[in-house]
């Protein structure tokens, strides 16, 4: 964790603010404080009740088989079809009238679609994913807009137990190549583009490129109209989503699958450069996305309005915009676009349109609002709001108390949600009508989530002290592994804690006086920028591979709006050196067409050396503080203790152009 946490600390934990929940919401509350009890006296008891608010062809002869820990089996033997649990149950139950999803694209268009439009378009698009030969097990990789075909897309495969891979729509060729090539993807769904800052982004051309990389097993392409904008096409590969998808029955039988059925692969990024296939499967990841969904946010179903703010292509848009919101039958929005096209006002303006109740966004979204002013919120109607959602990064107290008093009037629970894509669903979150929260903490464990925090040899620290996050016992919705790497897996998450069996965050935490959890950011070589998921690595390797990259070194600044920045140090071969902003500005473009524009670093400066220990490890703790304009910390490890000096004088920097 970088000092600036340390620093903050001091403060956070002298936090006496606490914001009960509101009377009205807390007596008619889904889960009281009984919960907490009622999970610790039987934990299993507890996940074996959630798992029954779904619908099950054949029920589980045990709950939990943890013997070949740590790869999990949750609900054994049990049979279930996650696509019916969100689509076809509903509608089976009298409400398919009901509108599942509104949705508002970028240029203003929008979208009803109710839970009996939801059910034919997931049908019409399994018989075509079957005509085209897709079936279980088979790896279908998505690169769509935000967009109901998206939803669509998720919920087809899921129905014939085929594994979706999602990949978000602002990574590049090479990431698409790569991710396509690891899950050996035997059909890609895109569209020719989608709306962003009111212009088209093209997405087609994008797969066409990373398909042009080498070859893969991909057969099929289907395109979804929505950007109008021209496209190369393959006749002998590419599929117009409509001809194929519009013209096939709109029903479709489903089958039931195992509940340790592969679901999908959802690729994040780790402390290596090679990003990771997290695989998550069917009967545990939706019990706990449901359950979770209908705790931490009070759902009602037959009332709310819930909207998610983050991207499909993201684990936050999987499990609370596809499947954690629909399988509980909610009524929720999708937007395409970015909060500020056309004007700021865009999210407020949405809110107020569709009356929503429950909203769920990332504290730099919040950081972003709040830079643009009070004023702006204040021209619309936000009374509907109940209860208001952060995920994704450490939620500071400011902006915490801005989101509560200016969007929440003063009157909604605000539950800071901790998870990973890895955990699936949420683990560390209040409940709102139990909790009486503090501003910046995610408070503790869900009911039936086990969490603490740890030393180096995994003792629990005391109240009051500082550690390593640890998850101590399985929960449902945990990964099952890293696709096509097992050894990674029980390395990445639980070699740290092996003794004592724990599985290990990679995220720092503090317990305060009253033992409630306070995150403090990830202690490894993982970025958190904007709530993305960025290796160090990863950007090191997308920069060497330019040619005139010597050697390269990434750190994560604090940042006041996006939470981290990415600051790169670079060495660049022979002449390259004179090549000044033009050579720093073609070094982030590089970047982004390694990774994706969300890689980008801020800041690229070209230094004459890099700061290594005596056995050649780089210092990035020196790197962070040069980063952070702060005063060099202790240099005696390093090999060569002039080198700072060196560093400090020869920097050329130049700032963004975007
Ligand atoms: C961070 C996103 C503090 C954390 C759901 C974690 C948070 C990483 C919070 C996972 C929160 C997420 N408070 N930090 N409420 N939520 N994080 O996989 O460092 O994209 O390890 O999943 O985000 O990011 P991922």
């Amino acid at each position: 964790m970088t000092e600036s946490n340390q620093e903050g600390l001091s403060n956070l934990l002298h936090e006496e603010r606490r914001f009960p929940p509101p009377e009205a919401l807390a007596a008619q509350a889904n889960y009281t404080a009984d919960a907490y009890a009622e999970a610790d006296k039987d934990r299993l008891a507890f996940w074996e009740k959630q798992a029954r608010r779904l619908d099950w062809d054949t029920e589980w002869s045990e709950v939990l088989d943890w013997t070949n820990a740590p790869f999990a089996k949750w609900f054994v033997g049990g049979r279930l079809n996650a696509s019916v649990n969100c689509v076809d149950r509903h509608v089976s139950a009298g409400r398919g009238e009901k509108v599942a999803i509104h949705f508002e694209g970028e240029p203003g268009d929008t979208r009803t679609v109710t839970y009996a439009d939801l059910a034919k378009l997931v049908a019409q698009a399994a018989n075509a994913l079957t005509d085209l030969g897709v079936g279980q097990g088979d790896r279908v990789a998505v690169y769509l807009p935000m967009s109901v075909e998206a939803v669509v897309s998720m919920l087809a495969c899921a129905r014939l137990g085929a594994i979706h891979s999602v990949i978000f729509g602002g990574f590049s060729a090479q990431a698409i190549y790569d991710r396509v090539l690891d899950a050996d993807a035997k059909l890609i769904i895109t569209a020719d583009g989608g709306y962003r800052r009111g212009k088209v982004f093209p997405l087609k051309p994008i797969v066409d490129e990373a398909l042009a990389k080498g070859s893969t097993n991909v057969a099929r392409v289907i395109v979804v109209k929505r950007g109008e904008n021209e496209v190369d096409w393959d006749a002998s590969r590419d599929l117009w989503w409509d001809d194929i998808v519009g013209r096939q029955p709109d029903t479709h039988e489903a089958q039931a699958f195992d509940a340790e059925n592969p679901l999908f692969i959802l690729y994040t990024s780790g402390t290596t450069g090679k990003p990771k296939g997290i695989l998550h499967t069917t009967g545990g990841y939706l019990t706990q996305v449901a359950y979770t969904h209908h705790a931490a946010f009070d759902l009602k179903a037959d009332t709310d309005v819930f909207w998610c703010t983050a991207d499909i292509g993201w684990v936050t848009g999987h499990s609370y915009i596809v499947y954690g919101p629909l399988a509980n039958g909610a009524t929720q929005v999708i937007y395409e676009g970015t909060p500020d096209t056309p004007h700021r006002g865009r999210f407020w303006e949405i809110a107020q349109k569709y009356g929503v109740t429950l909203l769920y966004t990332a504290p730099t979204t919040i950081r972003t609002f709040m830079k643009w002013g009070d004023d702006i919120p204040a021209q619309f109607d936000l009374s509907a709001l109940r209860v208001l959602g952060s995920v994704g990064e450490p939620i500071n107290p400011e902006a915490w108390m801005w989101y509560r008093r200016v969007i929440g009037g003063d009157r909604c629970p605000i539950v800071d949600t901790w998870w990973q894509t890895e955990t699936g669903a949420m683990m560390i979150s209040p409940l709102p009508g139990v909790t009486a929260t503090k501003p910046g903490s995610a408070m503790k464990g869900l009911p039936g989530v086990s969490v603490d925090v740890v030393d180096d040899t995994g003792t629990p620290v005391p109240n009051g002290g500082g550690g390593l996050l640890v998850l101590t016992e399985p929960w449902p919705s945990m990964l099952r592994g890293i696709w096509g790497d097992d050894e990674r897996f029980r390395e990445t998450y639980w070699s740290r804690f092996a003794d004592e069996g724990y599985y290990f965050a990679g995220d720092g935490a503090k317990k305060d006086a009253d033992g409630d959890l306070w995150l403090l950011g990830r202690v490894d070589d993982v970025m958190n920028v904007s709530g993305h998921r960025i290796s160090t690595t990863e950007v090191e390797s997308a920069l060497v591979s330019h040619p005139s990259v010597a050697e390269a070194a990434v750190v994560g600044a604090t940042d006041p709006t996006t939470g981290q920045g990415i600051v790169a140090f670079v060495i660049l071969r022979g002449d390259a050196a004179d090549g000044g902003e033009a050579m720093v500005s073609e070094l982030r473009n590089h970047v982004a067409k390694e990774i994706g524009a969300i890689a980008k670093p801020r800041q690229i400066m070209v230094v004459p050396e890099l700061p290594k220990t005596r056995s050649g490890k780089i210092m990035r703790r020196l790197l962070r503080d040069v980063a952070e304009n702060r005063s060099i910390g202790d240099v005696t490890t390093l090999a060569d203790s002039t080198v700072m000096d060196l560093i400090s004088s020869g920097l050329s920097t130049a700032p963004p152009e975007d």
